[in-house]
């Protein structure tokens, strides 16, 4: 029925028209000037908030009252949307982890936009369900695989799928290599029923979620050969060709191996044209976790480093951390998508195919992954690209990388303090320098952390504990790295003081009052 007659067709009451009463069951408005009103105040709000994020607290603890608050039982009865609003105001905001704020650099968090806040506003609005069938939140998606090719030189015929980020990224690739290596009978059969014994190999670095991939896949994480790494925190070549050769002797069959373009602890990159030059000689399937790095292909300044990122079988990384895509925004894109295609697709008379009407459009995105239910994540990300273009968010990522390395110069004029790796990309680990050094420094990150003046993380570098800051917000200024010096010194001199010239101050909490 074309629009015309589906007008006529309303207006001869053959199907609801515009003026027909609403169900009685509906969950809309019941007075929509009303819930517009209150929908126009809950903007404000939030835009009200995002421009003036630097006058809260990066985190502030949590009272134990506004914890209780979350205990109250199922509600039965309604609410008022502005009651609700306000508990939100109160109860939720003032506490929640503040990854947008510019003093944020604790793990690796992209700090979002209001472009990308009104982006996922259109999207609810939508409500769409991108698991498959014919409609154009579809081809925004597949406009965006288009644009991942392009962007890391994967061929036209390459696939790409949105997930929830790159640890369900990395997941999704491990599965297409383990399909490739054991055949796809091992969908049905299970890897039980298989006498190879897969291996794969990353370095020490590799984040944590890649051995649990091999975990969920069934190989096992003891699977997953950790090989050593450089001085810069590279996996070393000639350890992992060694690794290779002694499993192949031993019976063991390789047939993964996975590079990281930025580790989560320092950022390195590691040699993808010497990996993908040993994954072609020995027949393994070269997949990169580039979660926040690859990313950095947008950086003119930087995209040199990622050479023969174009040559990985598989790719996972984050809208959401250096694209500055809302939460949740990950991505995989592989190189053949009839091999992706293989290790997900299956058949149900309920999602039968057609070539006409709403079932067309096959393949669907629930065909390259396990969700069937999916959000429009696509649409942020594609109202992200368009509004800021790639060379703004290349020069966020840039200046990131620039700020990393005036915190480096900090460092290394600070007697007080110690540089623990080579700053790569956007991440710097350092200490404070005294006696007990990993306990002080753990408490000297809590404690920054409870000023509310910035916030970064920890992790361990060679056996120290190190201060680590991953500068991936595009809010983040020179005086936010050199907060975090000055708070750094402070809880550092307040827990073990040395002759320094910040004396005896203490950090105080910046509080927020929550009523
Ligand atoms: C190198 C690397 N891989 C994987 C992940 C996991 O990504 P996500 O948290 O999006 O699942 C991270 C997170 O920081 C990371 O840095």
């Amino acid at each position: 029925m074309g629009f015309d007659e589906q007008l006529s067709a309303s207006s001869a009451g053959l199907v609801p028209g515009p003026n027909s009463s609403p169900s009685v069951a509906s969950l809309d408005p019941q007075d929509w000037p009303l819930f517009r009103a209150q929908s126009h105040r809950m903007l404000d709000d939030m835009l009200d908030y995002l421009q003036n994020l630097r006058r809260r607290p990066v985190w502030q603890p949590i009272p134990n009252e506004v914890r209780a608050h979350f205990s109250d039982p199922v509600p039965r009865a309604p609410a008022a949307l502005a009651t609700v609003h306000q508990e939100f105001l109160q109860f939720v905001l003032p506490f929640a982890l503040r990854n947008a704020h510019p003093g944020f650099m604790g793990w690796v968090q992209g700090g979002g936009t209001p472009v990308g806040m009104l982006a996922e506003m259109l999207a609810a609005g939508l409500n769409a369900n991108c698991g498959g069938r014919d409609h154009i939140p579809i081809e925004v998606e597949r406009q965006i695989v288009r644009w991942m090719q392009e962007l890391f030189g994967f061929p036209q015929t390459a696939s790409g799928l949105f997930v929830t980020g790159t640890s369900a990224a990395n997941l999704l690739a491990v599965l297409v290599a383990r399909d490739v290596a054991l055949g796809c009978e091992v969908r049905a059969k299970g890897v039980a029923s298989s006498t190879t014994r897969l291996t794969a190999y990353a370095s020490v670095a590799v984040h944590n979620c890649v051995s649990q991939a091999l975990d969920l896949s069934g190989l096992g994480s003891d699977a997953l050969r950790l090989v050593p790494v450089d001085n810069r925190q590279r996996i070393r070549l000639d350890a992992l060709h060694k690794a290779i050769q002694s499993d192949r002797e031993a019976g063991f069959t390789p047939f993964l191996v996975i590079g990281t373009a930025g580790t989560v602890d320092t950022g390195a990159i590691d040699d993808l044209a010497g990996l993908s030059g040993m994954a072609s000689a020995e027949k393994l399937w070269f997949h990169v976790d580039g979660a926040f790095g690859a990313l950095a292909i947008l950086a003119p300044d930087l995209a040199p480093r990622l050479a023969c990122i174009e040559r990985a079988d598989s790719l996972a990384f984050d809208f959401h951390k250096w694209a500055q895509v809302p939460y949740d925004a990950g991505f995989v894109l592989v190189r053949d998508a009839a091999l992706h295609r293989q290790a997900f697709e299956s058949s149900a008379a309920y999602l039968t195919r057609e070539t006409r009407g709403l079932a067309a459009g096959s393949p669907w995105p629930c065909d390259f992954g396990p969700d069937l239910s999916r959000g429009f994540r696509a649409l942020k990300t594609w109202f992200t690209f368009k509004v800021f273009g790639t060379e703004a968010l290349g020069a966020a990522i840039s200046e990131n990388c620039s700020l990393a390395r005036h915190l480096e110069a900090r460092i290394c004029e600070s007697p007080e303090l110690q540089l623990l790796a080579p700053v790569e990309l956007n991440i710097v680990c350092f200490r404070y320098r005294c006696a007990k050094p990993d306990a002080v420094n753990a408490e000297i990150a809590i404690r920054v952390q409870e000023s509310g003046i910035v916030a970064p993380s920890t992790t361990t570098i060679n056996g120290q504990l190190a201060l680590r800051a991953a500068i991936t917000n595009h809010r983040t200024t020179r005086a936010d790295i050199d907060a975090l010096i000055d708070a750094t010194l402070l809880a550092g001199h307040s827990l073990q003081p040395h002759s320094s010239p910040h004396g005896s101050h203490d950090l105080q909490p910046q509080e927020v009052a929550y009523s």
